[in-house]
């Protein structure tokens, strides 16, 4: 049976249940402890939770998975799938056990030609969580399964959560016994390869709290109602029915493998390791095309990274297959053939999707290349010396600076007949990640060197004031210079300030930071920036103007009002246009940055391709509408849970604490986290006037805008260019368009007209040189100097016409032309001049160098162009003696 029949009769056979069929959600929800969506019931979590109403009691959905975690163990077992289709049955305080488990038999069981999947019952295992009567009682007594095909496992098998906070529940698993061939007796219990799970079902009571791994986590208490939440693994399903070894080989990811095959030249099912490989193709290049089609860009961290971590995998292994060109387009090309029935956006979407994935495939395709001549010379060395070893330090450059994968260098250095040092290679790995740390916290930082700080640090945050108040007293308990504690630093020095107690802002969360002073008696201080270090620790950056300042001074600290006030207004427009763009834009448009100053804001967000006029126009609406609408702008502390639950927008890879502070303009209309300074109530912003719209970088789309005046000041220097407009083309402004449209239109005709003219001029002088033309022995050569000003293109229209006219004896025609200083050529020879071994392109040698000229052509017409304009007539007498030569040598 075809997986997207699978698909299909389970849907359909919960719809006849009474169930509302309900689209996959996105791979990408806004829950940043979920990289990707990693089972059927993410998206009905607020139900399930009693923070929503669901708009129907029983669902049914056939939800996109993609779960990595195990990525290493891709193609290694038999049944894991990055991506993968969860189908299942929902039930929010409605149906529990008893349905779910008959629902659930009577699809397994019944014969392929009544819906069902027609597994034989007899088969079929079952589990059930340790003190489960109930569960138990229903598949002995009603289902009719035997006792002892029915096992009780403990919470790690049993009991079923997401993996953080939420709904979970104990469950019962439904397992197909591929027969002994396949492993050892005694059930899912002695072995999951043999047994295979088909389908969990969780009966959702419960909620849970923090804690790790499946077993340790603690049970808040009972979940409003008793849910129903199942998940049939359709790849898992599709596997048995169609008879295959695995979920590799199935209908719709085999194909993929056969195209690897047919690229690289090796048989699939010959060896182990190649086996491995091309699983691994098809399995990744599924996800990966899924993950693109949702909105996904290969990038460096977070999901970005998941991304390009896969698609380097395939090159990676197709490389390693012996593929020796670019693959990626031709297996998304596949992936799209065979998912699109099922996912039509693989289809429409389909020049993105494989520009991003080719995209990535040329660039670590380079990397490799370079790579690879690294690993060559270090390998020779290697060699020379009389050693059998690469040092871990050559395996980390190639990593490091190549993107090399440990195991492309060791498949590498065993080709060579060498091996690697791993250990060292680990070791410079954890070195590197422990840096790389650091560095994070250095960044935007002077001096990488934090020990400066340390003291400081330990000692404890720096207050920030600033929500509060514009003046703070602070005293001072650091200066740093160059690195280095100073007791004091005096006028004209530039030096970081450590406070205890600071109103000013620190750059964080795309809002740069406050500027202002530093004063006390005799002193005055300019700040230019803040930058947080740890995260906690405030460090000013500042300019002694007059005085001296010394540790242990008490000062007063001051936020320029003004700055601050465009401040507010840059990072609340920022929330505004982030929201406004989401609403028309859709929730796929995710933020991938931003940056907020006094009286301007950018915003990068993922989506691929240019936005329309229209949608632009949109979002600007949108946003000054509500703007206009001088909503609230409410800021509270909660905890992350919290926030995350009444739809708080999140940054995606940001790590927050547990206490977060939230933003909220306009109720639903923005809500986001944010520790960033805003205006009181969104009117303050003033006009917001969107700038444009570019891209960058892959899939990343750049918003930039001014707020408040300079909004104001950018319109009115518009405004200032289309009064000069109107004047100069004496209209009102509003008829400026028509008016500019009908120039530009008679230009046009002007232009066209011009051009008639000048094509009859030139042919006109056609006819002129035409008559001039010298006899040679047996041919008629035209050489001559063309008319000035007459371009390339219309020389060789005038050369071809005068060969034209010359009739069929042999004939040759060379004009040399005059354009700003340059001599275009163009040289022409007819059938017969040819026949008498006249070459266009070959004559072009014997005048060209008159005229340090180069250029060529073939046998019938050459040209060229020469840069010395004094030579035109040394090269025409050139070019005539050599046709005189060839003519009279025949
Ligand atoms: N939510 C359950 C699972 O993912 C059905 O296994």
């Amino acid at each position: 049976m075809q997986t997207h029949e699978i698909r299909r009769r389970f849907l359909d056979h919960f719809v006849k249940a009474g169930h509302t069929e309900v689209a996959s959600a996105s791979l990408l929800l806004d829950d940043p402890n979920l990289l990707f969506v990693n089972a059927g019931m993410v998206q009905f979590v607020p139900y399930f939770l009693g923070q929503q109403t669901p708009p129907y009691s029983t669902a049914t959905s056939v939800q996109k998975c993609v779960r990595t975690l195990d990525i290493e163990n891709v193609g290694i077992t038999t049944r894991h799938n990055t991506f993968f289709q969860m189908a299942g049955n929902f039930s929010f305080g409605d149906y529990f056990k008893r349905e779910a488990i008959t629902h659930a038999w009577a699809l397994l069981t019944s014969p392929i030609d009544e819906g069902g999947y027609g597994f034989d019952p007899e088969r079929l295992w079952v589990t059930v969580y340790l003190d489960d009567d109930e569960a138990r009682d229903i598949w002995r007594d009603e289902v009719g399964i035997p006792e002892e095909r029915i096992q009780r496992r403990g919470m790690a098998d049993n009991y079923w959560s997401m993996g953080i906070p939420g709904p979970c529940g104990p469950c019962s698993e439904i397992y197909y016994d591929r027969g002994p061939e396949f492993g050892e007796d005694g059930g899912p219990e002695a072995d999951e390869d043999r047994y295979l799970e088909i389908w969990n079902l969780v009966f959702m009571q419960n909620e849970r709290g923090e804690g790790t791994g499946k077993d340790s986590f603690e049970i808040l208490g009972p979940l409003p109602k008793k849910n129903i939440d199942t998940g049939m693994g359709v790849e898992r399903v599709a596997f048995l029915l169609q008879g295959v070894d695995n979920v590799y080989e199935t209908d719709l990811v085999r194909p993929v493998i056969a195209k690897a095959e047919e690229l690289s030249g090796r048989t699939y099912g010959r060896d182990h390791e190649d086996d491995v490989r091309f699983r691994v193709i098809a399995d990744h290049a599924r996800t990966a095309a899924m993950l693109i089609a949702d909105g996904v860009n290969p990038g460096n961290d977070g999901r970005g990274y998941v991304l390009r971590r896969l698609l380097r995998r395939i090159v990676r292994s197709a490389k390693l297959l012996g593929a020796d060109r670019p693959s990626m387009r031709e297996f998304v090309t596949v992936v799209r053939d065979t998912m699109a029935p099922s996912y039509p956006v693989l289809e429409t979407d389909f020049d993105r999707i494989s520009t991003v994935a080719v995209g990535e495939e040329t660039a670590f395709l380079k990397t490799l290349a370079s790579g690879s001549r690294l690993f060559e010379n270090a390998a020779s060395e290697v060699k020379a010396a009389g050693k059998k070893v690469i040092g871990g330090d050559e395996a980390f450059a190639l990593h490091d600076t190549y993107g090399f994968p440990i195991d492309l260098t060791l498949e590498m250095a065993s080709e060579a007949g060498l091996s690697v040092d791993e250990d060292g290679f680990r070791t410079l790995m954890a070195e590197q990640r422990t840096r790389a740390k650091e560095d994070a916290q250095a960044r935007k930082h002077a001096h990488a060197d934090l020990s400066v700080y340390k003291e400081l640090v330990d000692r404890g945050p720096t207050e920030f004031t600033g929500f509060e108040e514009l003046v703070t007293e602070s005293s001072v308990l650091a200066l740093i210079s160059n690195g280095v504690r100073v007791p004091t630093a005096a006028a004209g020095q530039d030096v970081e300030i450590v406070l205890d107690r600071s109103p000013l802002y620190a750059e964080s969360g795309g809002q740069i930071a406050d500027r202002g002073t530093i004063t006390a008696s005799g002193l005055r201080v300019r700040v230019n920036d803040v930058q947080k270090i740890a995260k906690k620790l405030w460090v000013h950056k500042v300019t002694v103007e007059q005085g001296q300042i010394t540790e242990g001074d008490t000062v007063l600290t001051q936020v320029d009002a003004d700055w601050r006030k465009g401040a507010t207004q840059g990072h609340s427009g920022t929330h505004m246009v982030h929201a406004a763009l989401r609403q028309v834009l859709g929730p796929n448009a995710v933020q991938a940055g931003s940056l907020n100053k006094p009286g301007y804001l950018r915003f990068d967000f993922s989506w691929q391709g240019a936005l329309t006029e229209a949608q632009k126009q949109d979002i600007e609406a949108v946003t000054n509408e509500a703007v206009a609408a001088n909503y609230a702008v409410n800021t509270f502390v909660t905890d992350l849970d919290k926030a995350k639950s009444m739809g708080a927008m999140a940054l995606f890879g940001e790590n927050y604490g547990d206490e977060v502070r939230v933003v909220e303009i306009g109720g639903p209309f923005s809500m986001e986290l944010c520790g960033g300074t805003h205006v009181g109530s969104s009117a303050q912003i003033g006009q917001v006037t969107l700038l444009g719209e570019q891209s960058v970088g892959s899939g990343i789309r750049r918003v930039e805008a001014y707020v408040g005046l300079d909004s104001y000041r950018h319109l009115a220097k518009e405004r200032a260019l289309l009064a000069g407009l109107s004047a100069s083309l004496k209209v009102p402004a509003e008829e400026v368009p028509a008016r500019v449209e009908s120039l530009v239109e008679r230009l046009r005709v002007a232009e066209k007209q011009l051009e008639a003219t000048r094509a009859k001029a030139v042919l006109a002088a056609a006819g002129e040189f035409a008559e001039k033309a010298q006899r040679i022995g047996a041919v008629r050569l035209v050489a001559d100097a063309a008319p000035a000003g007459v371009s390339a293109g219309d020389l060789r229209t005038l050369v071809g016409d005068i060969r034209g006219r010359l009739g069929n004896d042999p004939a040759v025609v060379i004009l040399l032309g005059d354009v700003d200083g340059k001599v275009p050529f163009v040289v022409a020879a007819n059938k017969a001049a040819q026949e008498l071994g006249i070459r266009a392109g070959e004559l072009v040698a014997s005048f060209g160098p008159k005229i340090a000229g180069r250029g060529g052509g073939k046998a019938d017409m050459a040209q060229g162009s020469g840069a010395d304009p004094s030579g035109v007539q040394a090269a025409l007498d050139a070019v005539r003696a050599r046709v005189a030569e060839l003519a009279g040598s025949n």
